[in-house]
């Protein structure tokens, strides 16, 4: 696939709001501030295609990328969660968008899950990895800004995690990740094909 072509298409508030459910998609997630918009921006060699920003909770909208112009080939910027200031409700909220979305998506091919390399898996990470697990939906995870570690702990966090994920092995993969130092692309772009092309 050609990733640089990746175009904005929509953003959506809810699922209902989304386009429709045909041809193939693959989603972003990730806690807030996980590196989710910099990760699209480094995959799809684009400076700002995704919106980042140091304000944690910068992406409230399932947002939209084409590839190729076609838009039956799309990438998905799902909101973050877990923001500390968010209030509760809007959390609850935003939590039940994404529940929805995972679970009746039917064009979502598969899911990348992104996590900082420094304090992987979160409750709510195992929450959406239980979610996919339901549907049977193929979980690819970045440890990101794995720039901000050296290569001993990088790697040594990168066990961790598969030791952690064993149950699931099946159904997801880990690598790390860094958008600043375009890290892993490779190794992203290889899962993404396979499963774009479904
Ligand atoms: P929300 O939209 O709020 O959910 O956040 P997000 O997951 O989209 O995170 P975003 O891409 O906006 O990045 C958050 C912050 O982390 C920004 O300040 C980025 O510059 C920084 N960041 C993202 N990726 C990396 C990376 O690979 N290395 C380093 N050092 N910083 C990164
Ligand atoms: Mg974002």
């Amino acid at each position: 696939r050609n990733y640089q072509t990746a175009s904005f298409l929509i953003s959506a508030p809810t699922l209902a709001k989304c386009p429709l459910d045909q041809g193939v998609e693959v989603a972003f997630a990730g806690r807030s501030n996980a590196g989710k918009s910099s990760a699209i921006n480094a995959l799809t060699q684009q400076r700002a295609l995704a919106r980042t920003s140091k304000t944690p909770g910068r992406t409230q909208l399932i947002n939209f990328f084409t590839l190729q112009n076609d838009d039956q080939l799309r990438l998905v910027d799902l909101p973050g969660y877990g923001y500390a200031k968010v209030p509760e409700a809007m959390k609850k909220e935003w939590q039940a968008h994404l529940a929805d979305y995972l679970h009746r998506r039917r064009s979502l091919a598969g899911l990348i899950l992104l996590m900082d390399v420094r304090h992987p898996l979160s409750d709510f990470d195992i929450q959406l990895l239980e979610m996919a697990d339901d549907r049977e939906l193929p979980v690819h995870i970045l440890l990101t800004k794995a720039d901000k570690l050296k290569q001993g702990p990088a790697k040594a966090s990168l066990q961790q995690v598969k030791q952690r994920l064993a149950e699931w092995e099946d159904l997801v993969s880990v690598q790390l990740f860094s958008s600043l130092k375009r890290q892993g692309l490779d190794q992203a772009y290889s899962v993404m094909d396979r499963w774009l092309a479904r």
